[in-house]
C-alpha cells in the first residue's frame, strides 16, 4: 500500500477566495468556545436569517456550517463541514465511527437520499448475542467491541459531496481539523455526559486517551485531540481511502483485535453508502419527503400523518386530550407494523407501498374509538399488500439557492460502544443493538423486532432516524429531524403537526413539550409540563397509562417564512444552536 504523509497540523489548504473568508475561523472558534463555557451556550431565540441557515447540536459546528455557506458553499458543502466538526466537538453522537441518513431537495424540487447506515460485519450471525440457553446476554450488543457495526459516515459524506458538493473536500474538512488540533472548551452538558461514561470508557478500552484521563470533567475544560486531527487529515487528503484503508483502518482493526471484536479489513473495504429513492407523501396541503428503509422513519412518519389527516386536529387544540389520544392511537398501530415489517430492504422485502396505501391505513384505524384507548395487546401488525419486491444528532441546513439538507447521524448510544480507536482518536458505534437480537426481546429503546430485522452478515440494522423535508405548493417549507431512538419518529410527527395544524413558529415548535407511544410498552411517555392535569385525567379515564420521563429528542429545524426568510429552531433541551446570514 502506498504510504501517505499526512500532516496533522492545521494547514492552509483552502482555495484563495475561501481562504480569505474562512481565515479568521480558528481564532473565532476559540473566542466562541471561551464565551460558551463562561456564560453557557443558551441562545436567545433567533427569529430569522435572510439567506441561509444551519441548526445543529453544537454552536461550533453550526458556526462552521454558516462560514461555509457565507463563503459560497452550498448546503451539501455545509453538511460535510458540520458533520466532521460535530465528530470533534460533540463526540457523544457526532461521528466518523457511526452512520446515518441524508435527505436533500434542491431548489427545483429534485430530492435524493443517501443511506450511510452501519452494516453488520461479515462474521456476524443471528444468535451472536445469545447465551447457551438462547437468552440475550445483557450489554453485549450495547457496550464494547462486539457492539460495533461497520461505520458509514465517511462514505456517506463523500458520496454526498462527490455528486452535489461545490467547494473542495479538503476545505470542508479543515475546520474540523483546526478544532481538534487547536482545541475547544467543553460545555457543561458535554462535561456531564462525559462524566457518566468514564467508567465505561475505562472498562472497554485498552489504550490511554484524554477522555478518561480525568475523573471529573467540568465546563470550560480544554480539549485537544491530536490523534483525531491526524485521522481527519488522512480523510481530508485521501477521502474514504483515508478511513477504510491505510493507517486509520489499521488502527480500527487493531482495536477490534485487542477487544475481541469481529470487524475486519474486508468489512471496511466492502462498506458502501447507498443512494436510495426518498419516500414522498402528502399531509394536508404539504408534501413530506423522508428517509426510506433501512430507516423505519419515513414509512412510520407518512403512516402517522395519513392516519391523523382525516381528523380536525387544529380544532381539537394543541395537547388537548382529543389530539393526544388520536396521535397516540395512530402511534401504537404504526409501531406494531414497524416491529414486524421493517428491516434492510436489501435483505427483506419491506412492503413499503402496501404499508402506505390509504386503504390499508383506513383499515388500521377501524378499531379506533374516539373515547377509549385500544389496548396494545389487541393491536397486531397489519397485513399490507406486497406491492413491490422489493446519543444521535440531527442537523438542518438551507442554502441561499434554496437547497435543503436534512441529516440524522449517530453512534447509537452516547459515545456509541464506548470503544475509542486507540491511536486514531474516535469512538465506534454500538449500532448492532438496533438489530433484533431475539424476537420478542426489546432493544435499548424498548423496540421489538422479528425476522425482518434479524442479524445477518452485511445487513443494515433497522433505524428510526427520520431526516425530513416538507414542502407546500412545491415550495420549501421546513427541514426537520431529531435524535431520540424510538421517539425520533413521533418527535418529527409532532413538529410537523405543530407547524401545519397549530401554526406555531419554529422556535416555539421545537421547544414545545413532547409525548410518545410506541405500541409496547403500552404507555404514553410525556415530558414534564406536556399536559394540563385535566388532560391527564381525561386520558386516564379513556384507559391510557401515562409515564412522565426526561427530555424527548432535540429537534433542530428550519422554517421558511412567507417571503422566503428562514426561521431556525434550535432545541433548548441541548446546546443546540442556529447560525446563518
Ligand atoms: O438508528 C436508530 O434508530 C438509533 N440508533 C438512534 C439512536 C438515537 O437516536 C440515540 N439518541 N438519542
Amino acid at each position: 500500500m502506498t504510504k501517505h504523509v499526512v500532516n496533522s497540523q492545521p494547514q492552509a489548504v483552502l482555495s484563495p477566495e475561501i481562504k480569505s473568508k474562512m481565515r479568521q475561523l480558528p481564532v473565532f472558534f476559540i473566542a466562541l468556545s471561551l464565551m460558551l463555557w463562561s456564560c453557557g451556550p443558551e441562545q436567545a431565540p433567533i427569529l430569522r436569517f435572510d439567506h441561509a441557515a444551519v441548526v445543529s447540536a453544537h454552536p461550533l459546528a453550526s458556526e462552521v456550517g454558516a462560514s461555509i455557506l457565507k463563503a459560497g458553499g452550498n448546503a451539501v458543502d455545509a453538511a460535510v463541514g458540520v458533520h466532521f466538526a460535530l465528530a470533534v466537538v460533540f463526540p457523544q453522537a457526532g461521528n466518523i465511527g457511526g452512520g446515518g441518513f441524508l435527505v436533500t431537495r434542491d431548489e427545483h424540487g429534485a430530492a435524493h437520499s443517501i443511506d450511510f447506515r452501519e452494516k453488520a460485519p461479515a462474521a456476524a450471525f443471528r444468535e451472536m448475542y445469545l447465551d447457551e440457553f438462547g437468552e440475550v446476554i445483557p450489554d453485549l450488543s450495547w457496550k464494547g467491541h462486539l457492539a460495533v457495526g461497520v461505520p458509514g459516515s465517511v462514505a456517506g459524506m463523500w458520496a454526498a459531496h462527490d455528486s452535489l458538493g461545490s467547494l473542495p473536500w479538503a476545505d470542508l474538512l479543515q475546520p474540523a481539523i483546526d478544532l481538534a488540533a487547536l482545541g475547544f472548551a467543553l460545555t457543561a452538558k458535554e462535561a456531564e455526559a462525559l462524566n457518566e461514561k468514564i467508567d465505561r470508557f475505562r472498562t472497554y478500552n485498552t489504550r490511554p486517551a484524554l477522555w478518561w484521563e480525568k475523573d471529573v470533567w467540568q465546563a470550560g475544560d480544554s480539549i485537544h485531540l491530536p490523534d483525531l486531527a491526524r485521522t481527519l487529515s488522512y480523510i481530508r487528503d485521501l477521502g474514504p481511502a483515508g478511513f477504510y484503508q491505510g493507517p486509520v483502518a489499521d488502527s480500527m482493526i487493531a482495536e477490534m483485535q485487542r477487544g475481541q471484536g469481529i470487524m475486519t479489513h474486508e468489512d471496511l473495504l466492502a462498506y458502501d453508502a447507498q443512494w436510495r429513492e426518498p419516500l414522498r407523501g402528502s399531509y394536508r396541503d404539504c408534501e413530506v419527503i423522508s428517509m426510506g428503509p433501512p430507516s423505519s422513519g419515513g414509512v412510520a412518519l407518512l403512516q402517522l400523518l395519513e392516519l391523523v389527516e382525516p381528523f380536525p386536529l387544529s380544532s381539537y387544540g394543541f395537547h388537548s386530550a382529543e389530539a393526544v389520544h388520536l396521535m397516540v392511537e395512530a402511534e401504537r398501530r404504526v409501531y406494531a407494523d414497524r416491529a414486524k415489517h421493517l428491516g434492510d430492504p436489501d435483505f427483506w422485502p419491506v412492503p413499503v407501498a402496501g404499508l402506505l396505501q390509504p386503504a390499508y391505513l383506513q383499515e388500521r384505524m377501524k378499531s379506533f374509538s374516539e373515547n377509549a384507548a385500544t389496548p396494545s395487546d389487541s393491536i397486531f401488525a397489519g397485513n399490507p399488500l406486497v406491492l413491490e419486491s422489493t446519543e444521535t444528532t440531527h442537523y438542518s441546513i438551507i442554502d441561499a439557492q434554496g437547497r435543503a439538507v436534512s441529516v440524522t447521524t449517530t453512534l447509537n448510544g452516547g459515545y456509541g460502544s464506548g470503544v475509542l480507536v486507540g491511536g486514531a482518536g474516535f469512538f465506534l458505534n454500538n449500532e448492532m443493538d438496533d438489530f433484533s437480537a431475539k424476537p420478542g426481546v426489546p432493544n435499548a429503546y424498548g423496540l421489538l423486532g422479528a425476522e425482518a430485522n434479524a442479524i445477518e452478515p452485511g445487513k443494515r440494522m433497522l433505524s428510526s432516524m427520520t431526516p425530513t423535508i416538507v414542502t407546500r405548493h412545491d415550495s420549501l417549507l421546513m427541514v426537520v429531524g431529531t435524535p431520540g431512538g424510538s421517539t425520533i419518529i413521533t418527535s418529527v410527527f409532532q413538529n410537523i403537526i405543530n407547524i401545519v395544524d397549530f401554526n406555531m413558529g419554529m422556535n416555539v415548535s421545537v421547544s414545545a413539550p413532547r409525548f410518545h407511544h410506541q405500541w409496547r410498552p403500552d404507555q404514553i411517555d410525556y415530558e414534564k409540563d406536556a399536559f394540563d392535569p385535566k388532560v391527564i385525567q381525561v386520558l386516564e379515564n379513556m384507559g391510557h397509562k401515562l409515564s412522565i420521563r426526561g427530555p424527548i429528542g432535540r429537534v433542530d429545524a428550519i422554517l421558511v417564512l412567507p417571503g422566503g426568510s428562514l426561521s431556525p429552531g434550535a432545541d433548548p433541551r441541548g446546546d443546540d444552536w442556529s447560525s446563518g446570514y
